[in-house]
């Protein structure tokens, strides 16, 4: 019997994507389910009984979902970030979890410029804004995304700035980037400073106020990662006393209402999570992860498992 596919996905990817992984499917003789914007968890309960491998996006793969789903063997995260999937309820089922690292970097990358030349232009008000020609760029972890912000800000003019103590000084030097060894040095000198860190544990909140409280004038934190890494209390009071600073984000904080009110134009949050959501993106993120559901099937194939003991 052929196995069974389901691609779970509340927000959709592109009908292109959807095509592709359509006609993959068809030709390794795997059947496909498709499980778009569903409203209930039911509907995703229901959906995994028969499952053998799982395409999803943010979707939340917890306990309970993985607990339905007796035949499931792989679980693939169309995407970089895999906090939505329980990777230890997962393991315990001998699921393998994988992620499709830089399949949509580049999506989002463009996106926080999009973002960083919005706020810069005082959300299109109208009044003189200001250029990112010659501001400092602070890239604060440098994997796929944080790679493809520094690509981008050279064609801007800007000075780029990057931390991540997981990358060789070389590496990032080799791009024409200045590598920092401590990031409070960075939030003190750089104008925009985007996040591009994954949110576990550790980085829950470490964007806090001791770090950015030192921001140079009229600095821009722009946030295309995730909403947890942000201590939201912190940058309530960091707004709050410093009228110059300015938060962007893709995807609106748990303190959303507060912050628009309480700061008016100097903050902005899109109304769903946007950084991926491009055809080319989809299209990449998708295939990729139907290819590697085969990969592993046919060949064994575990490069991109994030669960690996
Ligand atoms: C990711 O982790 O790949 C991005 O945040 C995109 O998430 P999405 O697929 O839910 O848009």
């Amino acid at each position: 019997m052929a196995k069974k596919v389901l691609v779970a996905t509340v927000k959709p990817f592109a009908s292109q994507a959807i095509n592709k992984i359509t006609e993959i499917c068809k030709n390794g003789g795997y059947e496909l389910e498709i499980l778009e914007k569903y409203e209930s968890k039911d509907e995703l309960l229901a959906a995994v009984k028969t499952a053998e491998a799982l395409i999803v996006r943010s979707d939340k793969i917890t306990a309970d979902v993985i607990a339905e789903a007796p035949q499931l063997k792989v679980i693939v995260r169309g995407g970089a970030g895999y906090d939505n999937i329980d990777l230890e309820a997962a393991g315990e089922k001998g699921i393998v979890v994988m992620n499709t690292p830089g399949q949509n970097s580049n999506a989002v990358a463009e996106l926080a410029f999009g973002m960083m030349v919005y706020i810069a232009r005082g959300q299109f008000n109208g009044k003189p804004g200001r250029e990112l020609k010659g501001k400092k760029l602070g890239i604060h972890a440098y994997g796929h995304v944080g790679k493809n912000v520094a690509r981008i800000a050279k064609g801007f003019d800007m000075e780029v700035w990057a931390y991540d103590p997981y990358v060789d000084d070389a590496d990032i030097k080799a791009d024409g980037v200045k590598p920092v060894q401590e990031v409070k040095k960075m939030y003190e000198n750089c104008d925009y400073i985007s996040l591009n860190l994954p949110s576990i544990p550790a980085t829950q909140k470490s964007i806090n106020y001791e770090l950015m409280k030192d921001l140079p004038q009229n600095a821009t934190i722009v946030n295309t990662a995730r909403k947890e890494i942000v201590c939201e209390d912190s940058m309530i009071k960091l707004l709050t006393e410093r009228e110059d600073l300015k938060y962007v984000s893709d995807i609106a904080p748990v303190k959303k209402d507060e912050m628009l009110e309480k700061f008016g134009d100097r903050v902005f949050f899109t109304p769903k999570k946007m950084g991926a959501q491009t055809l080319e993106a989809n299209v990449n993120a998708g295939v990729a992860a139907i290819n590697q559901i085969i990969g592993y099937f046919e060949k064994g194939d575990t490069t991109f498992q994030v669960n690996k003991k």
